[in-house]
């Protein structure tokens, strides 16, 4: 039996440049009527020259620890969601540590979109381990420098941004004042892959798969590679079923989720998973006009606004889902 674990707080970041489909129709073969239509988004944010993911990340977890009402000191485990990180090695998170002041054990994973529901299912396990501890559990995605800017089928999709949540399992509300302070309850989580289904979304970069040597010549295949129409499937298919499995192993139906909040990857996957789980347009929380698919920050940044916008009210209860290159996917259930 595991203890309860609790979110203390939120946070998170995204880059100040914008970059709509107007300006995006100036620099590849594509319209903004085709962006809209097909995906529903209308702009995303880029990260400035030289911004690293890390840089991003250290805005998003101050922002948690504020709201989580915790110093830097307090953290005792930090966990980084990222395919996008700053570099081949370290792991972004030591990064992260070193330019917040963390001490402990911190480390990446590669989960992509799927990243922060993974990272609450590790949180949980450690917390039964140490349940003192203060994990910093991070995502954060710099994928516009894995995008071909000349690919039209990939480089409309993706934003860059970051977010954090501080978790313990100490059941004592934080005051705060701030709308991303919380206290919010991890009734249930579900995590899956199938590695069958990995050559629908890559990058294989800099990986042993993919060797370079000096004085290579960076081509398409450094980039974000991906058959969109056959994700479209298997994005629609698992995150309706793991949603519908974590239902049925906590004994809930859908009346008793107050609001999904589904990964912001394309309107049509959004719009095509609540109508496999029954859930009315106005329970499913929508921002992936604003920021395209910034993979594993986009729950937190989902959660995020809606704590601001007053969406998510304290005694609700939320369902997140998502899925990503792996494939992975993973659903979370929330008691706020
Ligand atoms: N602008 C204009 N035309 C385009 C563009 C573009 N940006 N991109 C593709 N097209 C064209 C294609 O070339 C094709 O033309 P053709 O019929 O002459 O060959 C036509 O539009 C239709 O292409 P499809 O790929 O069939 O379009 P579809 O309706 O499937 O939409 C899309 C493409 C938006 C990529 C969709 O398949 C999708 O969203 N898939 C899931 C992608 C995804 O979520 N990826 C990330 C998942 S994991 C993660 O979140 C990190």
């Amino acid at each position: 039996m595991l203890h309860p674990v609790y979110i203390k707080g939120f946070g998170y970041y995204v880059p100040e440049r914008v970059l709509d489909n107007l300006e995006l129709a100036s620099m590849v073969n594509t319209s903004n009527e085709w962006i809209l239509e097909r995906t529903g988004i209308k702009e995303r944010r880029i990260a400035a020259p030289g911004q690293t993911c890390s840089d991003l990340i250290c805005q998003a977890a101050r922002r948690a620890m504020d709201a989580a009402g915790c110093k830097a000191e307090e953290i005792t485990h930090l966990l980084v969601g990222t395919v996008s990180g700053d570099d081949a090695f370290p792991a972004t998170a030591v990064r992260v540590q070193q330019k917040l002041g963390i001490k402990g054990m911190a480390f990446d994973l590669s989960a992509a979109c799927t990243g922060f529901i993974y990272g609450l299912q590790l949180a949980r396990g450690l917390l039964a381990i140490e349940p003192h501890a203060k994990i910093l559990v991070t995502a954060g995605e710099v994928l516009s420098m894995l995008t071909n800017w000349e690919d039209r089928a990939t480089c409309v999709l993706f934003g860059d941004g970051a977010g954090a949540a501080v978790l313990s399992a100490d059941e004592t509300a934080p005051r705060t004042g701030n709308p991303l302070t919380v206290n919010a309850r991890i009734e249930d989580i579900l995590c899956n892959a199938d590695g069958e289904l990995s050559d629908l979304l890559f990058c294989n970069g800099a990986g042993s798969s993919f060797p370079y040597k000096l004085g290579d010549v960076v081509g398409p295949e450094n980039f974000i590679q991906m058959n969109g129409r056959e994700l479209f499937k298997h994005a629609v298919r698992s995150m309706s079923s793991i949603s519908t499995q974590l239902l049925e192993k906590t004994g809930y139906g859908m009346d008793d989720i107050d609001l999904v909040v589904p990964h912001q990857a394309n309107l049509r996957i959004i719009t095509a998973v609540a109508e496999r789980l029954g859930v009315p347009q106005e329970k499913v929380f929508i921002n992936v006009h604003k920021y395209g698919n910034t993979s594993a920050v986009s729950t937190i940044l989902g959660m995020g606004e809606a704590l601001e916008q007053g969406v998510i009210r304290p005694g609700m209860r939320i369902l997140i889902n998502a899925f990503g290159a792996g494939l992975t996917w993973g659903a979370a259930l929330l008691k706020f």
